[in-house]
């Protein structure tokens, strides 16, 4: 049996990658981390604001790129960390900025751009590439271990039903 899993889809409207978000966040717990990959504009953080949303994380908060302040914190059913590592110069910097300590706070950390910063991310992480097709449709493949896939997976065909 294969350790990894795989689930593709496409959306075709920022809400529908909104909700896929919404449903990876709700099967979410402490220590996850979540890598995401794809062109700008290929919708990594319209999907983190669901994920955010299905992690509990309140309707006061707007959560925004962290393109410049690079990583943003937000409280729910944990601490949800969410990075973009696109303007990171190097991997010293990553951890000057605290990843290490991220990843050990029982939070769930959420890395744009995350193919920048391959080798610092943990192998058990769930990896989502992101595709831009056209001005609505966006591809998403997302891979990770069998067990959480399987469990994403039911998830959202309850929800498709
Ligand atoms: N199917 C779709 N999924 C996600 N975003 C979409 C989709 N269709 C249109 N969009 C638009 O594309 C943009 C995605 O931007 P964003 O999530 O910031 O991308 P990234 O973080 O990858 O640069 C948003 O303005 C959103 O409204
Ligand atoms: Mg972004």
């Amino acid at each position: 049996m294969s350790r990894h899993n795989t689930i593709e889809m496409i959306t075709q409207s920022a809400g529908a990658t909104f909700e896929a978000g919404r449903t990876v966040g709700e099967n979410l717990q402490s220590g996850d981390v979540v890598a995401l990959a794809g062109e700008l504009g290929s919708g990594k953080t319209c999907f983190t604001g669901g994920l955010a949303r299905g992690l509990g994380v309140g309707e006061g908060y707007m959560i925004t790129s962290p393109t410049f302040t690079l990583v943003n914190e937000y409280p729910g059913r944990c601490r949800l960390y969410h990075l973009d590592v696109y303007r990171l110069s190097d991997e010293g910097q990553l951890h000057d900025l605290g990843y290490d300590e991220f990843l050990m706070d029982g939070g769930v950390v959420v890395i744009e751009w995350a193919d920048k910063i391959a080798s610092a991310v943990p192998v058990n992480a769930i990896t989502i590439d992101f595709e831009y097709l056209d001005e609505n449709r966006r591809k998403m493949t997302i891979r990770g271990p069998n067990e959480k896939i399987q469990q994403i997976k039911s998830a959202m065909i309850t929800e498709v039903d």
